[in-house]
C-alpha cells in the first residue's frame, strides 16, 4: 500500500513492484506526465513522474483519467528533497508499466477539486474516495479500536446484545417494528429494532460486574437536524457495585480523556492538514482535544442548578424560543448557552426530575413529593450538545414495579423478564450510552453526524 511506500522512506528501495490505487489527478505535459495516486491506506497520496520519450507513450497517457483505478508493475523510486513530498516514483516505460484496470464514465463526479459535503452525500456509492471522508473513515476505525482497547484495559467484558428486542428500552415509542416481507410479524409475536442495548446489558453486567458493547441502534424519529440519525451506533456500558452518579461520569471522562489522549499522539496520521472549508482545520481540531484535555475536570451541575442559571440569563437577555422551567426537558439553546457560552467546555448535568426521563433510573433520596428527581446525568459538549447520557438504575424490584406501573407499562407483564432481575441477587449499578457518530464528528471537526457513518440512514436521505 501507499502507508507501506512511506514506512520506507528511512530505507528506500530502488525499484517497486505491483503499487495499485485510484487516480487523483494526472498532468500531461510535452515531456513529462504527473499522475496522483491514492489506495485510501493513509493521508498520503504517491505523486509519479513519466518522462514520455515517444508519441505511442502520449497516445496511451491521455486515456489516464482521474477515478480510474490503476496497477504500476514496476516503477522506480526517486527523492524529491525540493518539493513538499520526499519522494515520488519515476517511470521509464508506461506502456509496458502502467495498466488500466477499472476505467471510469464520461462524468465521474469526483474531479480534484474540493466538493461540499452536501454535494458529496448525494454520492454513497463514490464519497468515500474523497481525502476527506476516506480520513473520517479510517478515524472511526481508529475511534472505535482505542475505545474498546481502553474498556478491555478497564476490565469491561465485550458482549453482543440483540438487535431484535420486544421491548422499547427508552419508553419514547420511538420503534421501527420489525415485520416478513409479507407484512406478517415476527413468528407472531411483536419485534422490534433496538433503541438501545441498556436492558440486556444489565443483565450481562449482574453476572460479568463491568460488561459494554458497540451496537447499532435504531430510532424512528423524524427530527431532521445535524445530530439524529435513524440508525446509529451506541458505545453501552454497564457496572454494578456503583451507588452514584460520580461514578460513572468519572468512568466515562477518564475514557475520553485517555482516547483524546491517543489522538493527539497520532494527529498527523488522522487528520488531513488540508481540510473542507466547512470543517475544522487539523489546527482547531488540535485545539479542541486540547480543551477537552484541560487539566481541570469537567464541569458538573446538578439539572437545578443549570434551570437556576438559565432562568438568571433568561432575565437578562431572553432564550429565543424557550423560557427555562424546573420540571422541563433542557432545549438545544439552553444546552448550548451553557456548554458553549457559559462552561466553554465539556459539561454534565446530573439528577433530572424524573418525569423527564426514562422509567429504569433511581429517584433521588429523600425526595419532595413533585419535584423527585432521579440519578442520572447527561454530557454535553459545546457545539454538539448531548454525547452521552446514563443513569443508576432502580435495583429495588418494588420500586421500579411502582414506577412501570405509574406509567403504565408492563400492564401484560412484557417487561417482567426484565423485572425480575430485581428479584435475584439484585446488586446496585448504572451505566451509560455514549453516540458514536455524534463523537466522531466532534472530533474530527465535522459539523453533521451524517458524514460520521458510512451509509447514513435519516428521515430525509436515501436508502440502497
Ligand atoms: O440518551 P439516550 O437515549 O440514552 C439511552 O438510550 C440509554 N439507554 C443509554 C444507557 O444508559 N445505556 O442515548 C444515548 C446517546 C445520546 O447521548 C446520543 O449521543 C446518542 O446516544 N443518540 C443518537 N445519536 C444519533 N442519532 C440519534 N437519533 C440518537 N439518539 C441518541
Ligand atoms: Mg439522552
Amino acid at each position: 500500500t501507499i502507508k507501506d511506500l512511506y514506512k520506507r522512506i528511512v530505507n528506500p528501495p530502488r525499484t517497486v513492484q505491483n503499487v495499485n490505487g485510484w487516480i487523483r489527478s494526472v498532468r500531461l505535459m510535452k515531456k513529462m506526465a504527473f499522475l496522483d495516486i491514492q489506495d485510501g491506506s493513509c493521508l498520503e497520496t504517491l505523486k509519479i513522474a513519466i518522462p514520455i520519450k515517444q508519441s505511442d507513450e502520449t497516445i496511451f497517457l491521455k486515456r489516464l483519467k482521474t477515478g480510474q483505478s490503476i496497477c504500476i508493475a514496476s516503477a522506480q523510486w526517486q527523492e524529491t528533497p525540493q518539493r513538499e513530498q520526499p519522494f515520488e516514483l519515476k517511470i521509464e516505460d508506461p506502456l509496458q508499466s502502467i495498466s488500466i484496470r477499472g476505467n471510469v464514465t464520461e462524468n465521474y463526479p469526483l474531479q480534484k477539486k474540493n466538493h461540499s459535503l452536501l454535494f458529496l452525500r448525494s454520492l454513497p456509492t463514490l464519497k468515500h474516495r474523497t481525502m476527506y471522508l476516506g480520513s473520517l473513515m479510517r478515524f472511526r476505525s481508529f475511534i472505535e479500536q482505542r475505545l474498546m482497547n481502553v474498556l478491555q484495559s478497564d476490565d469491561f467484558v465485550k458482549v453482543s446484545p440483540p438487535v431484535l428486542t420486544s421491548s422499547d428500552c427508552e419508553g419514547a415509542g420511538e420503534l421501527f417494528e420489525v415485520k416478513t416481507a409479507s407484512s406478517k410479524n415476527y413468528f407472531g409475536k411483536p419485534c422490534y429494532l433496538t433503541v438501545s442495548t441498556q436492558l440486556h446489558l444489565e443483565i450481562l453486567a449482574m453476572s460479568l460486574s463491568r460488561c459494554y458493547t458497540l451496537t447499532p441502534c435504531f430510532r424512528a424519529e423524524r427530527s431532521d437536524t445535524n445530530r439524529h440519525l435513524s440508525e446509529f451506533w451506541m458505545l453501552e456500558l454497564e457496572m454494578c457495585f456503583i451507588n452514584d452518579v460520580r461514578s460513572l461520569t468519572t468512568v466515562l471522562e477518564s475514557i475520553l480523556r485517555r482516547l483524546i489522549e491517543s489522538c493527539l499522539e497520532r494527529s498527523s496520521e488522522l487528520i488531513p492538514e488540508v481540510t473542507l472549508q466547512e470543517c475544522l482545520s487539523r489546527e482547531d481540531v488540535i485545539n479542541r482535544w486540547k480543551m477537552l484535555l484541560n487539566p481541570e475536570p469537567w464541569k458538573l451541575i446538578t439539572y437545578t442548578e443549570a434551570i437556576n442559571m438559565l432562568s438568571e440569563k433568561h432575565k437578562i437577555k431572553p432564550f429565543e424560543k424557550y423560557e427555562p422551567k424546573w420540571g422541563e426537558p433542557l432545549q438545544t439553546e439552553h444546552e448550548k448557552w451553557l456548554a458553549e457560552a457559559h462552561f466553554q467546555s465539556p459539561v454534565f448535568i446530573t439528577d433530572y426530575p424524573r418525569d423527564c426521563k426514562a422509567f429504569y433510573m433511581k429517584t433521588n433520596t429523600p425526595s419532595i413529593p413533585g419535584k423527585e428527581t432521579v440519578a442520572c446525568f447527561d454530557l454535553l459538549f459545546p457545539e454538539m450538545g448531548e454525547i452521552a447520557g446514563g443513569s443508576i438504575r432502580e435495583d429495588n424490584y418494588n420500586a421500579l414495579a411502582h414506577e412501570m406501573h405509574r406509567r403504565g407499562m408492563n400492564s401484560s407483564g412484557e417487561l417482567d423478564w426484565y423485572l425480575l432481575l430485581r428479584r435475584e441477587g439484585s446488586v446496585p449499578h448504572g451505566g451509560f450510552g455514549l453516540g458514536i457518530e455524534r463523537l466522531i464528528s466532534y472530533l474530527f471537526g465535522n459539523h453533521n453526524i451524517r458524514d460520521a457513518i458510512a451509509f447514513q440512514r435519516s428521515a430525509t436521505g436515501t436508502i440502497d
